[in-house]
């Protein structure tokens, strides 16, 4: 866990890997969809982008900083940006909101204590002047693990009924069996198109 004070400067340590997709993300983002998957730490954000870009499950360690990368899907490029969810990071995320389409939360489905705190940070997402009005995709993910609780359930914690001024859907998912992920796309496809 790193461990970050002070005011949020938005200057995190990054690999060099990720300073060239940055750099492509930016000569071409203007064409792309720009997309930010945020929640909680272990919650499969990580699992989910690399899923979608690679199609397998690949071996993830918790994600300092962020991991960008270019999906297609019917047509339209994404540029997914996904971000470490550990507490101490979630500051930083206001520094990816600017030029943002859409944005996908994920949550653990099987996490129900921390289901809360997870709440508290979408809430303060659905605040944020930069992100307001965008289409909202939730995956309540890890859906195969026999304790996951029903996407309804999921949605009722997270408050989801209360939301207002932007369309929001709620997909179960399993990012390990790649199940939901595509069903969640398409409907974010339809959202950003209206
Ligand atoms: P941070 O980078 O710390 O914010 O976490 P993250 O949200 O990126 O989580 P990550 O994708 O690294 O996944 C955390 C753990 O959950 C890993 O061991 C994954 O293999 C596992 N995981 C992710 N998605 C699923 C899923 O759908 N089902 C199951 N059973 N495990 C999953
Ligand atoms: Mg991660």
């Amino acid at each position: 866990d790193t461990s970050v004070t002070g005011v949020q400067t938005c200057a995190l340590p990054i690999s060099m890997g990720n300073i060239f997709s940055n750099l492509f993300a930016g000569l071409w983002g203007n064409k792309e969809k720009r997309i930010l998957i945020l929640g909680l730490d272990n919650a499969g954000k990580t699992t989910i982008l690399y899923r979608l870009q690679v199609g397998e499950v690949v071996t993830t360690i918790p994600t300092i900083g962020f991991n960008v990368e270019t999906v297609s899907h019917k047509n339209v490029k994404f540029t997914i940006w996904d971000l470490g969810g550990q507490s101490s990071i979630r500051p930083y995320w206001r520094c990816y909101f600017s030029n943002t389409q859409a944005i996908v939360y994920v949550v653990d489905s099987n996490d129900e204590e921390r289901l809360g705190i997870s709440k508290q940070e979408l809430s303060a997402l659905l605040e944020e002047e930069e992100l307001a009005e965008l289409p909202l995709l939730v995956f309540a993910n890890k859906s195969d693990l026999p304790t996951a609780l029903a996407p309804g359930k999921v949605s009722e914690s997270l408050g989801l009924a209360g939301i207002k001024n932007r369309q929001w859907a709620i997909f179960q998912s399993s990012a390990v069996k790649g199940e939901g992920l595509y069903e969640g796309l398409d409907w974010l496809v339809a959202a950003m198109k209206k």
